[in-house]
């Protein structure tokens, strides 16, 4: 069994769903379009828009949070990091503001990650292990996040997309910051989201309620 299989049972008739970005939201996205195909009756509520139009094209019914007045029933996304607490870093895909506007709007999140090997940390102790944290910035704050975060010791690099700066759905531009283990994850979410022209950061604490996580053949079902 997939983790995306394992994370269909936490669908059912007339839940509203949040599709997530990624590698492991796609395969989510597809199995979830096999069950609508097959009758199951959702409502899609996409995390960007490469998520937006594949669900389209499988024939999910799509809404926009306003429609569904900001209340779904779950989320499926995937992460690049997760701690014990089920604290997690995403983002590396770029969709980090509206998976974590969507995430919020959730009553419950399910992240699938894995396999170990293809990248994904599970942090034995403190999040930030792997080493990168993406920071979602207005571009006119560039210079002033650039330097803010440079101060933090945080090094960070302004995401290309070809030759020119990756642009997020949002307009914005992505700083990918060097990250060390984290002692206080609240405390440094709050530091960061004080500099002016921080839209949002790649942290997701306290918000996963079960993560899947596929090591090959084994699926670990983790729940806060
Ligand atoms: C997208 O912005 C990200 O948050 C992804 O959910 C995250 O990077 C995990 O991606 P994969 O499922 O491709 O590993």
């Amino acid at each position: 069994m997939t983790n995306s299989e394992e994370a269909l049972k936490y669908i059912r008739d007339g839940m509203i769903v949040g599709l997530g970005t990624g590698s492991a939201a796609t395969a989510f996205i597809r199995a979830l379009g096999e069950r609508v195909e097959r009758g199951l009756k959702i409502i899609g509520v996409p995390t960007s828009e490469k998520s937006a139009a594949l669900a389209k094209e499988l024939g999910i019914p799509l809404k926009t949070l306003e429609e569904v007045n900001a209340t779904l029933d779950v989320c499926v996304d995937g992460a690049d990091e997760f701690d014990p607490q089920l604290n997690l870093v995403k983002g590396l895909g770029g969709a980090l503001v509206r998976e974590k506007i969507v995430a919020a709007a959730a009553k419950q999140l399910v992240i699938l990650v894995g396999p170990a090997d293809s990248g994904i940390k599970r942090s034995k102790a403190k999040l930030g292990e792997r080493g990168v944290l993406p920071v979602e910035v207005v571009p006119f704050a560039l210079p002033l996040c650039q330097r803010k975060l440079t101060e933090l010791g945080l090094a960070p690099i302004l995401r290309p997309a070809g030759d020119k700066p990756f642009v997020s759905d949002n307009g914005n531009y992505i700083l990918d910051c060097k990250l060390k283990p984290i002692d206080d994850v609240v405390a440094f979410e709050r530091q960061l989201l004080s500099i002016p022209g921080v839209v949002d950061t790649g942290l997701f604490i306290g918000m996963a309620d079960v993560v899947l996580f596929q090591d090959h053949e084994s699926l670990q079902v983790l729940t806060r």
